[in-house]
């Protein structure tokens, strides 16, 4: 089904209500645009959903081939009451997305000289060009390493490195030679690598000396060490060889040298600049199938133990270097940009993989937004000359307490689109980003996907798709949003409830690793038939989908379907707030009522005129039914070291939960300890 609202297959720019104002900032600025309009977006809509073995068909004559597709391109099931869940893309195909993203560039495209990243270290005065020639042989020499020390493939690799070029070689590098690569965010605790590396048995560790993250020293050697002395306790020690990056050397600081101490096992560990010493930079790649997997990537479940995401090769190659192309509007004299760390899907898909399959230049930035400055990234854009920025609603939020003139000290004029990817965005903070930093000509692209769908799902197209802030607007090609009610049945028009997807795209995950009977459970059970995404969302009368956010962040007050992020976006509106969570909270009458956790702007004053302002604003904006019980003041939220906001958590504590379970996943433990001894006992 298109996302359309009438026979006509045509999006109806209805009457606009004030707040549902459509912004459509491309008029006239596109003019080589991929996508040129609407109109143009849902004839290929159509025919990737139509005739979809045609439509990827002309997507794979881009790529090369070891042995071409013979079979039909897509097979699979997603009905549990019918067997088991698969989805197979391109079965029996062989190639190398390595190869695809660095060879057939410096190969076949002529694109070898051309830069490829701009590393910018987390000091300014640290930064390195990489060409495509130099990616590629680094690639090749780092792949050879890996065989060297006995990778074979279809083995684990663990990755556990900062925002460096050591880690796009290492993924590449087990990516040319079949190896399958688990790369661990470099923020998680010593107890999350171990767990991961043992869930994945992997035999390879990779990880660094040691990393500054703003001013802040971190040993990551140490953790790494402390990671596979618990997996030894285990008795599951699989890790034969650490090969350690010597990214201190590189620093100018003598005092990181001099405060870090490496733990060091002559029995295990390596340092990479050995390992690589006269190691050839030319290596065949291995030709793997369609199916084979690529990569693992943990992510959190609602167990508590993460799921490892498996990715396969193609699939995963043709969706990510698609998206990519379209998404951003990808052209040969673009600077891309996003902000993401590597250790998260947005990293695999939107650093490595997608840009690199299009021959893009993007920026790899190692640091944080505000260190030295508040103006960091703003100065990065200016220095490299940024046309395509990607970042995070909660970065966007963090800038925009700091307000425009960190801004006004650089020249932004080079972007010409902001994407942003991770949770809901609130409408101010959208605005924000659109007349701010893109001052009114950019068109704030937000794509909704997560690590599971591999790439974009739900997506604008920069000059085609008229937008509307807080909406993450329609599907990209080849993807089969429905919306079902609590009795799993499709409602149709303007609706609110689960977020489903008919069929697989090539970017979809095969499984959760080891585990078949999660997949099927976490994903395919609930609603036999669908992928169940475990948010909510909104269609409106114009077809455009409305993330609500997660559904066990979707409460429902006195019989009616509300998002707690609906309530967030109405608070953040009110001039005295930084940041609000709303978390559900069991009530006698309601069955669930709305418990608020507001962070307010410096120097602003908690007291409870605020409080009734508060709840006017939402009362205002949603209606009576979403007034909020509980309003507590939160100096600050519980938030993973990516950012997102733990509503776990605050579930627990608006309901004075104490047995909070593990808590190693938060950037900073101590906040929870604060909003406990002050959070409401009575309503407001
Ligand atoms: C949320 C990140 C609203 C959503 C790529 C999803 C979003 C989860 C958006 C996946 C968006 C991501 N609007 N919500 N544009 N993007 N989400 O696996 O709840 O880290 O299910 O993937 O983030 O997070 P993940």
């Amino acid at each position: 089904m298109s996302p359309v609202s009438d026979s006509t297959n045509r999006v109806i720019p209805g009457p606009q209500e004030p707040e549902e104002k459509t912004y459509h900032p491309s008029d006239g600025l596109f003019t080589d645009a991929h996508v040129p309009d609407f109109d143009a977006y849902l004839a290929l809509y159509k025919k990737s959903t139509e005739e979809p073995e045609e439509f990827w068909a002309d997507v794979a004559q881009e790529f090369y081939w070891k042995k071409p597709a013979s079979g039909p391109m897509l097979q699979y099931n997603f009905d549990v009451n019918k067997g088991n869940i698969y989805i197979k893309f391109m079965e029996g195909a062989k190639t190398n997305i390595c190869y695809n993203v660095l060879d057939r560039n410096v190969h076949e495209r002529n694109l070898g000289e051309k830069v490829a990243y701009y590393w910018e270290g987390n000091s300014p005065d640290h930064h390195q060009t990489i060409t495509y020639n130099q990616l590629l042989r680094n690639v090749c020499r780092c792949a050879n390493a890996l065989k060297l020390l006995g990778v074979k493939k279809g083995d684990r690799v663990a990755i556990y490195l900062p925002m460096i070029p050591e880690l796009v070689y290492t993924m590449l590098a087990c990516a040319r030679i079949g190896a399958v690569h688990s790369i661990v965010f470099a923020g998680f605790s010593s107890e999350s690598l171990c767990e991961r590396i043992m869930d994945a048995q992997c035999n390879i560790l990779v990880t660094a000396d040691g990393v500054y993250r703003g001013d802040k020293l971190i040993n990551l050697k140490k953790i790494a060490s402390e990671a596979l002395e618990r997996c030894k306790e285990s008795m599951a020690l699989c890790v034969q060889k650490c090969v350690v990056v010597k990214h201190h050397a590189f620093r100018t600081s003598s005092d990181a040298s001099n405060k870090l101490q490496t733990p060091w096992d002559e029995s295990c560990d390596i340092w990479w600049d050995d390992l690589m010493d006269g190691v050839s930079d030319k290596c065949e790649p291995e030709w793997m199938d369609s199916e084979d997997p690529l990569f693992i990537l943990y992510t959190s479940g609602s167990t508590g133990k993460p799921k490892g995401v498996v990715h396969t090769v193609t699939g995963y190659m043709l969706y990510t270097s698609l998206t990519f192309k379209y998404v951003f509007d990808y052209h040969h004299d673009d600077v891309y940009w996003c902000t993401a760390d590597i250790g998260w899907i947005t990293g695999h898909s939107y650093i490595t993989y997608g840009p690199l399959a299009n021959g893009a230049t993007s920026v790899l930035f190692e640091g944080v937004p505000v260190y030295p400055h508040v103006g960091r990234l703003w100065e990065i854009i200016e220095k490299y000359g940024v046309s395509k920025f990607y970042t995070a609603p909660t970065a966007i939020r963090l800038l925009m307490k700091y307000g425009r003139e960190p801004l006004q000290r650089y020249d932004l004029s080079s972007l010409r689109v902001l994407g942003t990817v991770g949770e809901p965005i609130n409408p101010e903070a959208w605005l924000w980003y659109y007349d701010v930093v893109g001052q009114q000509r950019c068109p704030v692209i937000d794509t909704f996907w997560q690590t599971e769908t591999g790439g974009h799902v739900l997506t604008p197209l920069p000059a085609a798709t008229p937008l509307k802030p807080g909406s993450a607007t329609c599907p990209f090609f080849g993807v089969q949003p429905a919306i079902l009610n609590e009795h799993g049945e499709e409602v149709e028009g303007e609706a609110e409830g689960y977020l489903v997807f008919r069929k697989p795209w090539p970017g979809i995950m095969r499984g959760v690793y080891g585990n078949q009977e999660r997949f099927e459970s976490t994903y395919f059970r609930k609603f036999p038939g669908y992928y169940v995404t475990g948010d909510g969302c909104r269609r409106d009368k114009d077809g455009y989908y409305w993330i609500t956010g997660r559904i066990d962040d979707m409460l429902n007050v006195s019989g009616h379907l509300l998002s707690t992020a609906e309530v967030e976006a109405a608070l953040s509106e009110h001039p005295s707030v930084a940041e609000a969570a709303v978390v559900s909270r069991p009530h006698a009458v309601k069955g669930e009522c709305l418990y608020c956790f507001v962070t307010l702007k410096d120097h602003k004053e908690f007291n409870r005129s605020l409080m009734e302002e508060l709840k006017r604003k939402v009362r205002e904006k949603i209606g009576p039914i979403a007034t909020p019980d509980f309003i507590q003041n939160a100096p600050g939220l519980p938030k993973t070291r990516s950012g997102k906001i733990m509503r776990r958590v605050l579930r627990q504590i608006a309901r004075n939960e104490k047995d909070l379970g593990d808590l190693s996943t938060l950037a900073d433990p101590k906040v929870v300890e604060v909003l406990f001894s002050q959070r409401c006992e009575a309503a407001a």
